[in-house]
């Protein structure tokens, strides 16, 4: 198998006006370039139905999600930390699908205000994550003092974090390889 046909969209979590996390989503997905993972930017507010659609509601308002998923190989989650806790929205989202995402790899990037770059809501979401058969990827990149961390053209102030993005892109190909290979054998 060609990475090429790993499909592994990048999820902007969050709808707030004026979030900070898009210009990280899009530092995410430029990323990728690097990479041979095959993806597109993901939106939140393109998916939103206003309310909760379990995943065996059958639905119009979810199959847009729906399909995304079934589609995905894995995941790569850009979520901000409000709270603590991750946006109301990203989890509504989330809930509109189950089976879809069995057995898929899943990356966090925590986005915050903070010092601390989203570490609590990284590991807030990781239960929610398995509930989903989801594989949770062990290594996470944490964007602190996100205000300051971008220049007025979306430039990353901090080189550094090219080298963090290529360790969870390594460790989640791996797993997305690995996964869709033994999906498919089944
Ligand atoms: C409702 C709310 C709660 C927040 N709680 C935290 C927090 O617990 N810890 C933190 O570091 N930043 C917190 N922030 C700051 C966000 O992390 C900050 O806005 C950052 O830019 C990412 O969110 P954004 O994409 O909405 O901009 C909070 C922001 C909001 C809107």
């Amino acid at each position: 198998m060609d990475n090429n046909d790993l499909f592994m969209p990048v999820i902007l979590g969050t709808a707030r006006k004026d979030r900070q996390s898009e210009q990280v989503a899009r530092y995410v997905l430029n990323e990728t370039e690097k990479t041979e993972i095959n993806t597109e930017l993901v939106d939140v507010r393109d998916h939103l139905a206003g309310e909760t659609i379990p995943a065996w509601v059958d639905d119009d308002r979810a199959s847009k999600w729906r399909e995304l998923v079934s589609r995905a190989d894995g995941f790569i989650i850009v979520v901000p930390e409000y709270n603590h806790g991750y946006p109301g929205e990203l989890k509504m989202l989330m809930d509109m699908a189950y089976k879809e995402y069995n057995r898929k790899p899943a990356a966090l990037c925590g986005v915050a205000g903070g010092g601390l770059g989203g570490a609590r809501v990284v590991e807030n979401i990781r239960p929610v994550l398995v509930e989903f058969e989801l594989v949770s990827m062990r290594n996470a990149v944490y964007f602190s003092n996100v205000g300051d961390l971008f220049n007025e053209q979306g430039k990353i102030q901090d080189e550094s974090y090219g080298d963090r993005m290529k360790t969870l892109f390594d460790e989640l190909l791996w797993y997305a390889k690995a996964l869709k290979t033994a999906r498919e054998a089944k």
